[in-house]
């Protein structure tokens, strides 16, 4: 067994000493690489008890070259200096995380953490009861159920895909990455958490995996952002050109402004409403925690963007400007559009036309946090209490306390 007293032996009485660990502090680095070298060749020797496919591994690595693999790594491979580092076609090496240069991405990605939870920890046995009984839910409200979890149930799969199959590799910043990384981990947990409810509740899954072919408002949604996946997956698509950098800022603009920023807005609004008044409270948790997460993506992207304006100012011309403004506009009428869908009359005490102000007054914000001018001047929100759960000091009173909670498994509380 051992004991404390081992560990405060001096030095010099450990047996075990390696020959060659006679370090000195002023040890030249060619000498530390020979007795590097030494040290390798000492361990690789072929032992009496080695198998046939040990020694052949210890082998093989005599044919390693180790500047072949280190000349495949992306970005140059020397010390990285912060003027270097940028958000798309730097040349710094992108294994090095630090020096940061975007505070921001860094502190999202620890705030993001700071915010985890599984869809599990949230009670759903009200939910199902209220599901499963005859008169529990008018029609309208089953179906504004249904049509959010369809379109979100495959919304946030698109969303993940083009993260990691499109943006990750764009995006030349180590500390963007680490955000992106946990964000991609985050639209899993919102895909879990959809398949959750679906489970739970009984429902066909078919049919609501199937909605976004099989429900013109869905669909829409859906191929409206594909159509800015595909333009941009290609595994031989590269950034470095000013169209081919616009192409991607188009993508940035498409999925955090219009999908996160716009088509998330009007099935969130409707379901945490179903909370407020004590209907699908389970199912309303789920999609609260959901937006904060999606709040904070939101609020990445729009940073993003931003700071590639800043260093590229001539990607953001007046044909870029205009262009960007219709995505944001074409994005509030789909979604006009699917609030008509989801509400042919007026249920939960809001109708289509509420939504429709809501949804001018969210693109209204879009349009200006990426620079751009109002395009529904005058228009008043007829939901504030939607602010108030996204309202930045809020949020950050959720991290402050969601540790606990995610140690002990509490609820959030619907006041
Ligand atoms: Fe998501
Ligand atoms: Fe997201």
């Amino acid at each position: 067994m051992l004991s404390w007293e081992e560990f405060d032996k001096p030095e010099d009485d450990v047996a075990t000493k390696p020959a060659n660990a006679e370090a000195t502090p002023d040890m030249s680095l060619e000498k530390l690489d020979k007795v590097g070298d030494a040290a390798a060749h000492e361990a690789r020797a072929v032992a009496a008890g080695d198998s046939d496919a040990v020694a052949r591994a210890k082998a093989a690595l005599n044919d390693l070259d180790i500047q072949e693999g280190l000349n495949e790594l992306e970005g140059e491979s020397a010390r990285v200096r912060v003027d270097e580092k940028r958000m798309i076609n730097a040349r710094a090496d992108l294994n090095q995380l630090v020096p940061f240069k975007y505070e921001w991405a860094w502190q999202k990605y620890l705030d993001g953490c700071a915010n985890h939870w599984m869809p599990q920890e949230v009670n759903m046995n009200a939910d199902i009861a209220l599901w499963k009984s005859k008169d529990g839910l008018t029609e309208d409200e089953r179906r504004i159920v249904k049509r959010n979890l369809g379109f979100f149930s495959t919304a946030d799969s698109l969303v993940a895909n083009n993260l990691v199959l499109a943006t990750y590799r764009l995006i030349t910043n180590p500390e963007c990455r680490q955000y992106i990384l946990r964000q991609a981990f985050e639209e899993a947990i919102h895909t879990h958490a959809y398949q959750y409810c679906i489970e739970s509740l009984g429902m066909d899954e078919g049919e609501i995996f199937n909605m976004y072919h099989e429900i013109p408002s869905v669909a829409k949604k859906a191929s409206w952002g594909l159509k800015y996946t595909r333009s941009i997956s290609d595994p031989t698509f590269q950034t470095g050109t000013p169209e081919t950098d616009k192409q991607f800022l188009r993508n940035l603009i498409a999925y955090y402004c219009v999908l996160e920023g716009i088509f998330f807005y009007c099935g969130f609004t409707q379901i945490l409403s179903m909370g407020r008044r004590n209907k699908m409270t389970g199912t309303a948790e789920q999609f609260q925690y959901i937006l904060r997460d999606e709040s904070m993506h939101l609020n990445f992207g729009i940073d993003m963007i931003n700071q590639i304006k800043i260093e590229n100012p001539h990607l953001w011309d007046a044909d870029m400007k205009d262009e960007a403004t219709q995505m944001i506009l074409q994005g509030t009428q789909l979604e006009i559009e699917y609030a008509r869908d989801t509400m042919p009359r007026g249920v939960l005490g809001m109708n289509a036309a509420m939504m429709e102000d809501y949804l001018k007054f969210i693109a209204n914000r879009r349009l200006t946090q990426i620079g751009l001018k109002e395009e529904y001047p005058g228009t008043t929100n007829p939901f504030p209490w939607m602010s108030e759960i996204m309202d930045l000091k809020k949020e950050k009173n959720f991290f402050e306390t969601r540790v606990i909670e995610y140690q002990t498994g509490g609820a959030l509380s619907w006041d």
